[in-house]
């Protein structure tokens, strides 16, 4: 029997392709298989893409999710992946999960690797950071996100009840998966006094960035969104 090949979980930043790190570039020359995510939610896989510009040897092989669907549903999705992945490790071959920004905040990549785990106990997992969503967004648009004694917070806004609570205390707010939920958040900070960015589909060729309510308002919905709040601030500009 061959030996259980290694899982590697490969941040590959949000978007731009530039912003892969050496080591997720190393890695993702030296697998034999590269996962992706594609999913209904999202017409294009950015993960995929970026792969693709680049030139890795590996086999490429998508994964299908709904990352708005949760509960059994969501759990059969995660273990119908997870055995596609532990096949391919039980044949021997070193595989790779391609995520968008880090493996870490947010990911599938967190479930899928807890269900391998359960499939085959003795796997060894190597996970490779990689640029998130919302550093790269800062980046692009000279927005300080803290400084000084200020305190960083991550709220996850797909729905209408999600935490919002203790946001004055908290100067600076990271909503991701603001999808369908921008509006209410930009209700919720409508009467303070607050700096603003909100960013789509940053690193692609397409993204936008605006920092005007009124203008976000306007703009369509998107699954690759997010909107930063923080208190005023000197900006860089
Ligand atoms: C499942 S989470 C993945 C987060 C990712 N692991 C990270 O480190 O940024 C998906 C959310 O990340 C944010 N996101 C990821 N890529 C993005 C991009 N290129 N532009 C804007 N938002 C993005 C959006 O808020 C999206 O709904």
């Amino acid at each position: 029997m061959s030996e259980t090949g290694i899982f590697y979980g490969v941040g590959v930043g949000p978007g731009d392709s530039e912003l892969l790190t050496l080591k997720a570039f190393r890695i993702l020359n030296a697998v034999d298989v590269i996962f992706h995510v594609v999913g209904p939610n999202s017409p294009r896989s950015v993960s995929g893409a970026i792969v693709e510009s680049h030139d890795f040897p590996a086999e490429r092989i998508p994964l299908t999710f709904s990352m708005l669907r949760g509960g059994a549903e969501r759990d059969e999705q995660v273990r119908r992946n997870a055995n596609t992945v532990a096949k391919a490790l039980s044949a021997g071959r070193d595989c790779a999960f391609a995520t968008i920004g880090d493996p870490m905040v947010y990911s599938t990549y967190i479930y899928i690797s807890r269900e391998l785990k359960r499939i085959i106990p003795e796997l060894r997992i190597d996970t490779v950071p990689g640029i998130t969503s919302f550093q790269a967004a800062a980046a692009a648009a000279n927005f300080p996100l803290v400084e000084d004694k200020e305190i960083l917070r991550v709220v996850p806004a797909s729905s209408s009840d999600m935490p919002r609570e203790g946001a004055e205390g908290c100067e600076t707010t990271v909503f991701l998966k603001t999808f369908k939920t921008k509006n209410a958040l930009l209700d919720e900070f409508a009467d303070v006094e607050r700096e603003l960015l909100y960013a789509t589909h940053v690193g692609l060729d397409d993204e936008a960035f605006s920092s005007d309510p009124d203008e976000i308002r306007s703009m369509d919905d998107e699954y690759l969104s997010l909107l930063i709040v923080r208190p005023s601030s000197k900006g860089l500009r």
